[in-house]
C-alpha cells in the first residue's frame, strides 16, 4: 500500500490516481526523487531544484518516492508539499528498493518527460535545464561523469573505481548503444519510451537506467550532458555488497537473454555427448559390436537426438520455410562436416607438436562453433 499527498489535504490511493493521470497530456518535466533516510538533505535538494527550474522557466513537478523512511523524510516533504502544489509525495510501504521506487514514481508522474535524480545533493541540479533542452532530439539524456567536462569531483576515489569496473562489465551487453556512463543515477527519459519498454523491466537493484538501456532497441537516441559528481553531504550511501550482487545478477540475466540460443545449443550438444557415450558403452558391452560400428552408430543416433532438441527447443521460434526432412538432412550433413573439422584441427595441432588432448580440445571448440554458426545462419535460418 502506498498513498499520495498532494498538498497536505488529499490522500489518494494508487489505483484511482493512475487512471486520472493517463488522460492528461502535459508538456512537463516530472522529477523523481527516490528517498530513503534523506531527512537531512531533502529540503535543500528540493529548494535548489525549485530555484533552478523556476529561473529557467521549465514547467515541472517534483515527485518524492519515499520508502517510508524511519527518519521521517516524508514529514518534511509533506510540509513542503503543502506550500507548493508542484511538490508531491508518494509513500511506499511494500516492495521497497531504489529502482522499484523510481518505477512507481514514473507510474504516477503527470509529465511526459521523467528525470531521475538522487536526493542527497550528489547530482548537480544546474544542468537540468540543459538536459531538458535536448528533449526533442533524444530519448534518453544522461547526466554523465565520463564525458568531456564531467568528472568525479570530490566523491571518494574508490567509488570511481567501482563505477568504472561496473561500466566496463556492462559495455559488451550494450552493443551498439553508445554511452560512457551507464551507471549514472541522474537521467531523463521520455515517457513514451518508458511506456514502450516497461514490460521488460524488472526494477531489481539500483541500475534502472541500465535496465532501460537494455530494454530499448538499438535505435534509441542517447545524449550525455557532463556534470561533476559531488560528495554526499549528510547521511550515508546505501550502496553495499547487496547492491553489487544484485547488479551482477542483472548483467548475468541479460547475458543469458542475449545468448540464449547459443547456450541452448551448447546444452543440447553436452546432452548429446552423454547420449553418445552411453550408446557406445551399450553397443560394445551388451551387443559386442566392433568399436568402429559402435562409434558410427553412437554418432548417428546422437546427431538425431541433437536434431530433435535443436528443432523443438533451441530454434523452435524460427520459421525456416523448409520441411522437417530437409532440415534433418542438412543438420545431419552439418554435424558430419563439423566432425571432419574436429578431426582436421586435431591432426593440424598434432603436427604442430601440441599435446594430443589439447589438440582434440581445440578441435572440439572449433567444430562446435562451425556447427553452431552454420545451423544458425543456414539450417534454421529465419525466412
Ligand atoms: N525509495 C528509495 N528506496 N530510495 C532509495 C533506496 C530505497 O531502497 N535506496 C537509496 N535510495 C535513494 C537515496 O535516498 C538517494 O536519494 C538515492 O536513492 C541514491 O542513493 P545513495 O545510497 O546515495 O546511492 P549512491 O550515491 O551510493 O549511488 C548513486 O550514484 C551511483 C553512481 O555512482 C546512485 O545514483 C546510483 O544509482 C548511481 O549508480
Ligand atoms: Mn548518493
Amino acid at each position: 500500500m502506498s498513498y499520495f499527498m498532494d498538498g497536505a489535504v488529499n490522500t489518494i490511493h494508487l489505483k484511482e490516481r493512475r487512471n486520472t493521470f493517463s488522460k492528461e497530456k502535459v508538456r512537463m518535466l516530472s522529477i523523481i526523487l527516490p528517498t530513503y533516510n534523506e531527512a537531512q538533505n531533502i529540503k535543500k535538494t528540493i529548494s535548489s531544484l525549485v530555484n533552478v527550474l523556476d529561473e529557467a522557466k521549465v514547467p515541472f513537478e517534483i515527485l518524492v518516492a519515499d520508502d517510508n523512511s524511519p527518519d521521517g523524510t516524508k514529514n518534511i516533504v509533506e510540509k513542503l508539499s503543502a506550500k507548493d502544489k508542484r511538490i508531491r509525495l508518494l509513500v511506499r510501504y511494500a516492495d521497497k528498493g531504489l529502482s522499484k521506487a523510481i518505477v512507481d514514481g514514473f507510474e504516477h508522474a503527470k509529465g511526459n518527460f521523467f528525470l531521475v535524480m538522487d536526493a542527497d545533493g550528489q547530482h548537480d541540479e544546474t544542468i537540468i535545464p540543459r538536459m531538458f533542452a535536448e528533449k526533442e532530439m533524444y530519448d534518453i539524456v544522461v547526466g554523465s561523469r565520463y564525458v568531456k567536462g564531467g568528472g568525479f569531483g570530490s566523491a571518494p576515489l574508490y567509488r570511481l573505481f567501482v563505477s568504472r569496473i561496473a561500466s566496463y562489465l556492462a559495455f559488451p551487453l550494450l552493443g551498439r548503444k553508445k554511452i560512457q556512463d551507464p551507471m549514472s543515477g541522474f537521467f531523463m527519459v521520455k515517457k513514451s519510451l518508458y511506456e514502450k519498454v516497461k514490460k521488460k523491466i524488472n526494477a531489481s537493484g539500483y541500475k534502472i537506467l541500465l535496465e532501460l538501456l537494455f530494454a530499448a532497441d538499438d535505435k534509441v537516441r542517447i545524449k550525455e550532458v557532463p556534470f561533476h559528481f559531488k560528495k554526499r553531504e549528510q547521511g550515508e550511501s546505501k550502496l553495499g555488497t547487496k547492491v553489487i550482487l544484485e547488479y551482477l545478477l542483472v548483467l548475468f540475466k541479460q547475458g543469458i537473454k542475449q545468448h540464449s540460443t547459443l547456450l541452448k545449443f551448447l546444452f543440447v550438444g553436452a546432452l548429446g555427448t552423454i547420449v553418445n557415450l552411453g550408446l557406445m558403452f551399450f553397443f560394445v558391452e551388451t551387443q559386442h559390436f566392433s568399436y568402429l560400428l559402435s562409434s558410427v552408430l553412437a554418432v548417428e543416433v546422437s546427431i538425431l537426438h541433437n536434431f530433435f532438441w535443436n528443432n523443438h527447443w533451441t530454434f523452435a521460434q524460427r520459421r525456416t520455410g523448409k520441411t522437417l526432412f530437409v532440415r534433418l538432412l542438412r543438420f545431419n550433413g552439418v554435424s558430419l562436416c563439423s566432425l571432419l573439422v574436429n578431426v582436421g584441427v586435431f591432426f593440424l595441432f598434432l603436427k604442430l607438436g601440441t599435446w594430443y588432448l589439447l589438440a582434440q580440445f581445440f578441435g572440439i571448440i572449433l567444430a562446435f562453433f562451425v556447427n553452431y554458426v552454420v545451423n544458425n545462419y543456414w539450417v534454421f535460418k529465419n525466412e
